[in-house]
């Protein structure tokens, strides 16, 4: 690798400006900030689709903006965003190009990956899981015994999971409400255990879905499904191929597993497991809402993908998210983002931003294979807000911690809801004040004037200034979702892109995996194995004690 590269980021004058900016910004409080711009809330506000995002609530002014969107410039997001949409490999650790955003290109558009246009494969995959899921939901595709099918059950693991489990949920009123759907992910063998406890399996189709098809956890857990499934339906081998499908880009790893390619959905190598839920990885998905709703979801990520690629800096949603964390990580030294949805169907939400983000950003050697010398990225956590509000959210009002948050919330509850829409206005409620009493808080002369008693004043005292945004909507539709996941992954982009690192590999996820390997044989043959420490020699003594081995 070339050593030389880029300049490193903390050796940069945009950099170094901004360190000079947070000098003198110091302890300026959102209060002041506001008190003396009247325009702020407008002026820091952004329209992308269907979502409008407030910024004003950060601890920044024009110059911070300014001054960030200078780093931006310095530092290539640009050039490198443009690379990516191109179809280069700017997965320099693994010589990949990175072609999501191909993945929802209408038809008619040209991307090349390796001088090839992928736009027309992608489609033609599209329109193979459009036919095997409308078949799927009218109950054309019956089951080895002529059944149709009531429930898929989705085996995979990390970007093979979490996209469509959390999209699934995200959408559930546009679901087959019929059909019922289900997510296995983890090698504990209860995951699966409680996926089919209840099932039939003649009216039980699994979709296996698995980038590599060499993922362990993926492989034990879909070969224990063809053993459940042949046991419930007699041993006959050939119910395999009316109950597992397989989604993959290893045509001959799901031909050993013994799935017929034929009922296999692909995709490719440019598009990372994380960034994966929009291919046919989102085949489970694309099931449950059917091919319309699935189109309508990718539209959205297209419209967020054109506003990250042709908007200018100063409008541009996701460039300014990720301008954010770079701000809080490089100089507030914010270890974590919350990211607190106000919609039970986002439940799963911030669960799958922790693989977006984490996975992609949490690295320590830039793209030149230099160790960094600043924060890369954060912590994402976060559940629904009003949950999250009786349990962590003191710490977010009082604590030592900066955490800089992002409010999600929906101006209409989905039609189904009733009568219990009517709920709707005191979940939002709870946002504003959310937002509201972090940015603000209360001072002590506030606590005093209520007659609180002199020493309870410092306990009852909120300092707020405390960073959010908010992520307005009309409503959670596909679309908007498509939107939403567009745009944290260009956040993640952009964050990626200032801090030179390479957030398309996930080297880190890999030494976990060799041991466990290693390690398996000891605990079920009492194997020797070579390089254990002490202390996980002693676990693995005791553990095989405490199973009488
Ligand atoms: O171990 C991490 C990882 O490689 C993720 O990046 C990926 O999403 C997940 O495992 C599952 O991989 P696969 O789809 O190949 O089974």
């Amino acid at each position: 690798m070339n050593a030389e590269g880029r300049t490193r980021l903390d050796r940069m004058p945009e950099w170094n400006a901004l360190a000079k900016h947070r000098e003198e910004f110091g302890d300026t409080h959102l209060r002041q900030l506001f008190a003396s711009d009247a325009s702020r809330a407008e002026r820091y506000g952004v329209r992308v689709g269907d979502l409008h995002l407030d910024y004003s609530k950060n601890l920044v002014d024009d110059d911070t903006l300014r001054l960030l969107r200078e780093l931006a410039g310095a530092a290539g997001v640009a050039e490198l965003r443009d690379a990516m949409f191109r179809g280069e490999k700017i997965n320099i650790t693994e010589d990949r190009a990175v072609l999501h955003t191909a993945l929802r290109t209408p038809e008619s558009a040209v991307v090349e990956a390796d001088g090839e246009n992928v736009v027309p494969k992608v489609h033609a995959v599209l329109r193979k899981m459009a036919l095997f899921a409308d078949k799927v939901r009218d109950g054309h595709w019956t089951g080895h015994t002529g059944r149709r099918i009531r429930t898929v059950v989705n085996i995979g693991i990390g970007g093979s999971d979490l996209g469509p489990a959390m999209a699934y949920e995200a959408l559930r009123p546009y679901t087959h409400r019929e059909m019922d759907f289900r997510f296995v992910s983890n090698v504990d063998g209860a995951d699966l255990h409680e996926a089919v406890r209840d099932l039939d399996p003649a009216e039980t189709l699994f979709i296996v879905a698995s980038k590599t098809f060499t993922t362990i956890e993926t492989i034990t857990n879909a070969t224990a499904a063809r053993r459940w499934l042949l046991d419930g339906l007699g041993g006959d081998e050939s119910a395999v191929a009316k109950h597992f499908v397989a989604v993959s880009t290893n045509a001959e790893k799901v031909a050993e597993f013994g799935i017929d390619t034929d009922n296999m959905f692909e995709f490719w190598d440019w598009v990372g497991g994380r960034y994966s839920y929009d291919s046919a990885i989102g085949l489970s998905l694309m099931t449950a809402i059917g091919p319309v709703h699935f189109g309508e979801m990718l539209a959205g990520f297209h419209l967020v993908d054109e506003h990250f690629r042709t908007a200018p800096f100063e409008e541009n949603a996701p460039l300014l998210l990720g301008l954010l964390g770079v701000w809080y990580g490089g100089f507030f030294d914010a270890q974590s983002h919350a990211v607190l949805p106000y919609s039970h169907y986002l439940s799963k939400f911030t669960a799958y931003l922790q693989q977006l983000d984490m996975e992609s950003n949490g690295k320590s050697t830039d793209r030149q294979g230099r160790p960094v010398a600043w924060q890369t990225g954060p912590v994402v956590w976060g559940t629904p807000g009003t949950n999250g509000q009786h349990a962590y959210y003191q710490l977010l009002h009082q604590g030592t911690k900066t955490i800089p948050a992002d409010l999600i919330g929906f101006a209409r509850p989905v039609e189904e809801l009733g009568p219990l829409a009517g709920q709707h206005d005191l979940l939002m409620a709870n946002l504003f004040a959310q937002g509201q009493a972090l940015a603000f808080g209360k001072t002590e002369e506030e606590v005093r004037a209520e007659g609180v008693a002199e020493e309870q004043v410092p306990h009852r005292t909120f300092p707020g200034n405390r960073p959010t945004t908010t992520i307005l909507a009309e409503e959670l539709t596909p679309s908007v979702l498509g939107q939403l996941v567009a745009l944290y992954e260009h956040k993640v982009f952009v964050q990626g892109a200032i801090w030179n690192i390479d957030s398309f590999d996930q080297w880190g996820v890999e030494l976990g995996k060799v041991l466990a390997k290693r390690i398996e044989p000891a605990l079920t043959e009492g194997a020797a194995v070579e390089g254990l420490d002490a202390s996980t020699a002693g676990l693995v003594a005791r553990y095989r004690e405490l199973r009488g081995r």
